[in-house]
């Protein structure tokens, strides 16, 4: 008889977008007359940019040449991208070497394969609401314990509220624990932290051997100074974090995939019998055993986002879903919303109205106006009462979308 992996059935629900999508597909059929407007999933809508496609047709003449055919790639990625990624970190005073950088497929695979090395016993930490990723793939591998169905929490997980009574900023654990995930510019409350911030947090990790998992896949998006991009820029992080990067926002590669771990040769973890473990030489062989790597096409379009041209054309796509964000926040702020994040990042997380569900807010919006955002109780207990939308969309549907909920009588 084969047997499952009962872990997997500590799971809750489906995954929060695909509840989503099940639930709006099966308004739409039964509404075809209705234009939709979706800023739920953070899904970019801009095309990829002139740089990184001139990059990625050059591959693939490259490919369909004797001299310029390439099978396998290193796993870890090519020299060329590692390379310019160690650039682009110089910009912002980080030194890394390019042995320090994987390239990957994804930053939500990163974030979730990460789990792999690290033994099951370790006390995981999670702001809430959190990306759902980060949870789940702790459950799957066992860390999490049993779901407590009256207050929404796993028993074994540290769930670290963000709320505005704290200003959106996760305090520390009563409690030991090992691994600590953050998302700064956050999704999904799109407010950030400061260098003093995260001092903090790299201070707790030293002090109790931890590990912070820090997800910057939305640096990009920070129109302020002083707001950390990497978690590298704080004194001591090399010695406690991994850092999760992703072209998808950036450079509309939801659909290409590419992303990027960086794991300092200087960040370890510890055997049962205290002996210290390089945590990037665990990475290199989990994934020499499981990757072959990304596509060399993918790669050097990649490559192309750090050059000046792709670098600008970037810029523009950004300022485009800033553009859009402002117009979210400051629609809703005119409608009476209260709203946070928005400033420094993709995502705008409002306080639902009228005592009002999330999941409530969400059935309203979506059949009263048309409009598709994502229930911040999807992100966790402490989401419940908030909502999200995406600055992802197009300029024309944000702001009719916005329209919709001004003249909305909710
Ligand atoms: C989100 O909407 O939170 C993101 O698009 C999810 C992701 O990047 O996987």
């Amino acid at each position: 008889m084969i047997k499952i992996n009962e872990d997997f059935l500590e799971l809750q629900d489906s995954y929060l977008f695909s509840t989503i999508a099940k639930k709006v597909n099966e308004y739409t059929k039964n509404n075809l007359d209705k234009k939709i407007i979706k800023l739920g999933i953070g899904d970019v809508t801009r095309p990829i940019v002139p740089a990184c496609l001139d990059a990625m047709h050059k591959a693939v003449d490259e490919m369909g040449t004797s001299k310029g055919f390439k099978g396998y790639g290193p796993e870890q990625g090519y020299e060329f991208l590692r390379n310019a990624i160690v650039e682009d970190y110089k910009k912002i005073g980080v030194t890394l070497e390019n042995d320090e950088i994987f390239i990957s497929d994804g930053a939500k695979c990163d974030c979730g394969n990460i789990v792999d090395i690290f033994a099951k016993d370790n006390k995981v930490a999670i702001t809430d609401p959190v990306y759902p990723v980060y949870l789940d793939t702790n459950v799957m591998s066992g860390r999490s314990g049993k779901f407590n169905k009256e207050k929404g929490q796993y028993e074994n997980i540290v769930y670290l509220a963000v709320n505005e009574e704290n200003n959106f900023k996760p305090e520390l654990p009563k409690e030991k624990v090992d691994m600590i995930y953050l998302c700064f510019p956050n999704n999904p409350t799109g407010t950030v932290l400061s260098k003093e911030d995260l001092k903090v947090w790299i201070d707790y990790a030293k002090e109790n051997n931890s590990i912070i998992l820090y997800d910057s896949a939305y640096e990009a998006f920070i129109t302020e100074e002083n707001v950390p991009h990497s978690i590298f820029e704080i004194e001591g992080a090399k010695d406690v974090a991994i850092e999760f990067r992703s072209f998808s926002k950036t450079a509309g590669f939801t659909g290409v995939r590419c992303a990027y771990v960086v794991i300092p040769k200087t960040v370890n973890g510890y055997s049962k019998n205290g002996e210290i473990v390089s945590l990037n030489k665990l990475w290199n062989r989990r994934t020499c055993t499981k990757f072959n790597g990304v596509s060399y096409i993918v790669q050097r379009a990649a490559e192309a986002t750090f050059t000046e041209e792709g670098q600008k054309q970037i810029k523009e796509n950004i300022a485009y879903y800033m553009e859009n964000a402002k117009i979210i926040k400051k629609g809703l702020e005119e409608a009476g919303y209260k709203v946070f994040g928005g400033v420094n990042s993709p995502y705008v997380w409002l306080k639902v109205p009228k005592n009002l569900t999330s999941w409530e807010f969400f059935d309203k919006l979506l059949e009263e106006v048309n409009v598709v955002g994502t229930p911040g109780s999807g992100f966790g207990p402490s989401g419940e009462g908030y909502f999200r939308l995406t600055a992802f969309g197009t300029k024309e549907n944000t702001i009719q979308a916005i329209e919709r909920i001004k003249n909305w009588n909710i």
